[in-house]
């Protein structure tokens, strides 16, 4: 056989199942869901759970029989087999896109410096090809031609809670040319709605770059300063108003690579120019056109100006 096909990924379900059930035994852990605005129905579809103290979490894998090797393999154990990896943590089971448990996250509620951990690789899952809550959203963005990515796990909980059951999240990394044959199978318009913080809007300005160069239809969806898809939805206001403002791509590659510039600065309206002639040399020549045109609008300048390669290499003088 394969190599790790004997890897028995039904422990992650036996592990999944006492986190759950220490859930409901830790009051804090299950009044935190509740404060985060999470109902009983939407707990019990994300499976979610409570990794208690190292003690109680031994005291199980030995009851129920669970081999050290196996639950190190899995990510369930650290490195050297020494601790679990989540400890009085919440517990969101991550789960492949047929809908089986391939690792876990876990956020302190503990005030942990780490937010949030996650299982490492293993022979089962790969972190910078997975998106959480795929398996919940597959069959509806099918349907509706149409995907949210999010940030983290909590905005797709939420977003799912309130009917928007086409969101799913990158695992605590950057949208990578990794994810793009997934999302390209699921034939579907992408929308981006990560933080509205700067670290947000970076990487909101990446991944537009990224899926705009790769032919995706979509856009960015913005909410007030500072606030998270998760934050929106408990704050009880309409995300219809805001999923009704999406900026295009195009349009938002430039519009936000532009603010970060003093345009009515010749040098920095220079350094503007630049950065959009950087990325406008890696589009596919099919998209130049209309790039090179929008971008000349907005810093009204001629579009020539955008398809003069190294325009700040000193001329040869002769
Ligand atoms: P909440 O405070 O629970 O609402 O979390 P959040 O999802 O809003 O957190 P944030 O916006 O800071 O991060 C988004 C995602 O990045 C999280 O869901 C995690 O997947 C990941 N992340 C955040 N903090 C950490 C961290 O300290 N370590 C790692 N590995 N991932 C993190
Ligand atoms: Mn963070
Ligand atoms: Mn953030
Ligand atoms: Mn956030
Ligand atoms: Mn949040």
């Amino acid at each position: 056989t394969k190599s790790g096909s004997n890897i028995r990924a039904d422990i992650l379900e036996k592990v999944n199942a006492f986190y759950i059930q220490e859930l409901y035994k830790n009051k804090f852990a299950y009044d935190y869901l509740k404060q985060r605005g999470i109902n009983d129905s939407t707990i019990e579809k994300f499976a979610l759970g409570y990794a208690p103290d190292s003690m109680k979490q031994f005291q199980f894998f030995k009851n129920a029989n669970l081999n050290i090797n196996e639950l190190k393999a899995l990510g369930v154990l650290s490195e050297n087999g020494e601790y679990p990896r989540l400890i009085e943590r919440i517990t969101f089971p991550i789960f492949s896109a047929s809908g089986k448990i391939i690792a876990m996250g876990g956020r302190t509620i503990t005030n942990h410096p780490a937010k949030y951990i996650n299982f490492t690789n293993t022979k089962i899952f790969n972190k910078s090809k997975t998106f959480y809550g795929l398996n919940f959203a597959r069959e509806h963005i099918l349907r509706k031609k149409e995907a949210i990515i999010v940030e983290g796990y909590m905005d797709v909980i939420m977003l799912h809670q309130a009917g928007y059951n086409t969101a799913i999240a990158t695992l605590g990394t950057a949208l990578t040319p990794d994810h793009l044959p997934q999302l390209q199978k699921l034939g579907a318009k992408i929308l981006l709605s990560y933080d509205s913080d700067s670290a947000g809007i970076n990487a909101a300005l990446k991944a537009s770059k990224l899926l705009f160069r790769s032919f995706f239809e979509g856009g960015v969806i913005l909410f007030p300063e500072g606030l998270d898809p998760a934050d929106v939805v408990k704050s009880g206001n309409d995300l219809n108003e805001y999923f009704k403002n999406q900026i295009p791509f195009l349009e938002f590659i430039i519009e936000y690579t532009i603010k970060k510039y003093d345009i009515k600065n010749p040098l920095q309206k220079k350094q503007a120019l630049d950065e959009l002639k950087e990325y406008i040399f890696t589009l596919p020549e099919i998209l130049q056109e209309s790039f090179v045109n929008k971008a000349a609008q907005y810093l009204q300048i001629s579009p020539k100006l955008l398809l003069i390669r190294r325009s700040n290499q000193p001329q040869a003088t002769g």
